[in-house]
């Protein structure tokens, strides 16, 4: 590989590795898709109605799980995760800081608190020992974040949950398709909740999916998802004779239409495709970056019975080995037009937490660690070989540059 220096770079008016710009995690919509929304908007329904239902349904058999509810987005999903528990002001509730603001955001939302608790600095993961340390006879419930798509250790979290009497709701936004001891994600906890943004493994441009065994919470999410009303609108809609529907609880609008859920049908049935790119393309960025000076990565069970799903694929910069921060190494990839992305500045770091709970940075110093030298690549089955290759090329060109 060619020798870069400070002034080859991009940023400092060198030739870019690429003409044009490599977004982070463009989606793979295919001519499926296409025909299938145009099918929908066609027909009269484009409201919550029958494709929603048949995604429901075929998504449920994908992960295991009984029941699965489609939402408006995964950030809904985990409100009513939390509402249809009964969590509210004066309970806690224990997660992870290395996370999207929406995993504690709901929890404040219904007026609990969020216990966070320091991360394992391998798996990048919620540590189990934490969430003991952190029990009180106030906590309620456990939500941990599969990060990157690399399951928990869900063994030992189910066994505190279990000791402790917990409700486990899983944000498993970026864990479509992860298996954990040959179950898959959305089979294993209380309630499950995935994320269908543009970014992730599938897509219904914005939308979410609840899993669960349990029947009385399958209800109960279709009622909070709607208004409260206990008759979803595709069941008052396609009668001829009236229905009435009693508002039993102030729910919300948080129902997926069938023109999303259009695009969910076809996203999951080609989502194993999907799994398998992100593997090939990940296994050539494993081969390039395992061993390469000042930069660690996720561990990726070996196991086949582990499936990280790779909705990411960070780089973790031993900073001391770089003349640049990790926001200027970041800056200079999107200059070389490499979509790299950050996931996540520790949550304790955002002003609205560390102002409510008066943290300081060092309060968890793994997370807090992470969360100032990690970044994300670009990673999606939208991308070709070539533009794998420029990913090698742009993250060597800038390493290279700012190495001590
Ligand atoms: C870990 C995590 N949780 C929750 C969410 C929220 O997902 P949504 O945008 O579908 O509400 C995201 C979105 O990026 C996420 O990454």
């Amino acid at each position: 590989m060619k020798k870069y220096r400070l002034q080859d770079l991009a940023l400092h008016n060198g030739t870019p590795v690429r003409q044009t710009f490599l977004p982070f995690g463009a989606p793979q919509i295919g001519e499926q898709e296409i025909n299938e929304v145009v099918d929908t908007l066609r027909s009269g329904w484009i409201g919550t109605g029958v494709k929603t239902h048949r995604f429901e349904q075929q998504f449920a058999q994908y992960v295991g799980a009984k029941y699965a509810v489609a939402v408006n987005s995964c950030t809904a999903g985990l409100h009513l995760s939390l509402l249809v528990l009964n969590i509210g002001p004066g309970d806690e509730v224990i997660t992870t800081l290395l996370t999207f603001a929406a995993t504690a955001n709901v929890i404040e939302h219904v007026g609990a608190t969020p216990i966070f608790v320091d991360i394992d600095p391998l798996s990048l993961n919620i540590n189990p020992q934490n969430i003991a340390a952190a029990i009180t006879e106030r906590t309620k419930a456990i939500i941990p974040v599969h990060f990157g798509g690399l399951s928990c250790e869900m063994d030992a979290i189910q066994s505190i949950a279990h000791q402790h009497n917990l409700t486990v709701i899983e944000d498993a936004a970026h864990a479509i398709g992860t298996q954990y001891k040959g179950q898959y994600v959305g089979s294993i906890s209380h309630l499950t909740n995935f994320s269908f943004y543009p970014n992730k493994n599938m897509t219904t441009i914005e939308g979410g999916m609840i899993t669960t065994d349990n029947e009385e919470w399958d209800d109960l999410l279709r009622v909070y998802r709607l208004h409260g009303l206990n008759r979803d609108a595709w069941k008052r809609f396609n009668t001829k004779r009236l229905t009435i529907s009693n508002a039993t609880v102030a729910g919300y609008k948080y129902n997926m239409t069938d023109v999303q859920a259009s695009l969910g049908l076809h996203q999951l049935s080609k989502l194993e495709q999907f799994l398998a790119i992100r593997e090939q393309y990940a296994q050539i960025f494993d081969q390039a970056f395992a061993g390469m000076r000042g930069v660690r990565l996720q561990p990726r069970p070996i196991v086949d019975q582990n499936r990280h799903a790779l909705h990411l694929y960070v780089l973790i910069l031993e900073l001391e080995q770089f003349s640049a921060s990790r926001n200027e190494i970041i800056d200079a990839l999107l200059a070389e037009n490499i979509g790299a992305a950050l996931h996540y500045r520790a949550l304790h770091t955002h002003p609205f937490y560390k102002n409510k709970y008066g943290f300081q940075p060092q309060d968890f110093p793994i997370a807090y660690r992470i969360g100032e030298s990690i970044l994300s690549l670009p990673l999606s089955p939208s991308m070709s070989e070539g533009d794998v290759q420029d990913v090698l090329e742009g993250v060597h060109k800038v390493l290279e540059a700012y190495y001590c």
